[in-house]
């Protein structure tokens, strides 16, 4: 990632333990649509050309690894037509966005996915800000892939009222999705006390074998 963390210091800033995310090939049909893509790119390190990432910063996409196709573009409205992809992810992209762009955002994915679609969000949990000082949040990450691993960390702006699996979950049904992974504590990647999340939204209208057979992810 750039410089995210340049305000960063040891009073201001709560420093979460760090996260491991085992990330696996997922099966799906169509595009995969990522979604705040740039910066290290994970998820289109693990399904190249098949990805499309959007981020609204150039040069966060500028600087992501080759492999899919890049496009600058504000996930809050998107320019797809409805139903154009089969997948959708968000790899720690919810947390470096204020509160009040997921809904608009979580609508959009449900809109350009197709029926039967899924998606999958990873980020981490972190409790309310109980301290005027401490603005931001450190999320230093492990994401292990099939044959490589990426060390990373993200610096965010601390959302005084915490972020957790239930906000993704309430954004998700909201919208239409059904929750098919993070309903139980065991089907997230808990890293306690801070956990990472993986919540699976399935578009509801199809269900076809393939999206109901999708490993496991995030473990
Ligand atoms: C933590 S970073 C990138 C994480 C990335 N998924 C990875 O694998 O490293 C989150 C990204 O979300 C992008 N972003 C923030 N708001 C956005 C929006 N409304 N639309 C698209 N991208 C956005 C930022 O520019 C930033 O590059």
């Amino acid at each position: 990632m750039r410089d995210h963390h340049r305000r960063l210091s040891e009073e201001n800033t709560l420093v979460l333990d760090k996260v491991v995310v085992a990330l696996e090939d997922f099966p799906g049909v169509g595009w995969v649509l990522d979604i705040g893509g740039g910066g290290e790119g994970v998820v289109g390190i693990l399904k190249g050309s098949a990805v499309v990432a959007i981020d609204r910063l150039r040069e966060e996409l500028e600087e992501a690894p080759q492999g899919p196709l890049k496009i600058v573009m504000d996930a809050r409205k998107m320019g797809f037509l409805d139903g154009s992809f089969g997948q959708a992810t968000a790899f720690f992209s919810f947390c470096y966005m204020p509160r009040e762009d997921h809904e608009a955002i979580f609508r959009e994915v449900y809109r350009v996915l197709r029926p039967g679609g899924e998606f999958r969000v990873w980020d981490a949990t972190y409790p309310a800000r109980s301290n005027a000082e401490q603005q931001y949040v450190l999320i230093p990450l492990a994401a292990e892939l099939p044959g490589s691993r990426i060390e990373t960390s993200y610096g965010v702006r601390w959302d005084e009222r915490g972020r957790g699996l239930e906000h993704y979950q309430h954004l998700g049904t909201s919208q239409g999705f059904e929750i098919t992974r993070g309903r139980e504590p065991g089907d997230w990647a808990v890293v306690l006390p801070l956990p990472a999340t993986v919540v699976g939204g399935r578009r509801r209208g199809l269900h076809d074998g393939a999206a109901d057979e999708a490993a496991p992810l995030g473990r």
